[in-house]
């Protein structure tokens, strides 16, 4: 069902938490299933500096928005755009095809996080 690496992202989430100052903020929910992710960024040299996430949802969401973090520090805002839901999904090992969606809501929640920060610029 779930590998050990999204197990392990599920149980000890990465850069979990809030961002009060946060340059760039995403937030989407699946109207579907309720989920609700939110994701904070800083820039700082045109590159993702620092970033946070906070998941309202299920285990898949919370490995998913960890996962994202983690691929995201340090890039430039082009190579995080280019983060996929199918890529953060093959960072997790796969996730089981009903949980696909989680996946897709941490990709788009990080884009909407950038474009963001790109509109207060
Ligand atoms: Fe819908 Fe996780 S079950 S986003």
């Amino acid at each position: 069902m779930y590998t050990d690496i999204a197990k392990d992202h599920f149980a000890h989430p990465r850069n979990a938490g809030v961002m009060p100052d946060a340059q760039g903020e995403g937030s989407q929910e699946n109207p579907a299933c309720g989920d609700l992710l939110k994701v904070f960024i800083k820039v700082n040299g045109g590159r993702i500096a620092d970033i946070r996430f906070q998941a309202f949802g299920c285990s898949a969401t919370i490995a998913s928005g960890s996962m994202i973090t983690e691929m995201a520090k340090g890039k430039s805002l082009s190579e995080a755009l280019a983060i996929s839901d199918q890529s953060v999904s093959e960072a997790l090992g796969g996730l089981p095809p009903n949980k696909r969606h989680c996946s897709t809501l941490a990709a788009e929640t990080l884009h909407q996080a950038i474009e963001d920060y790109r509109k207060k610029l």
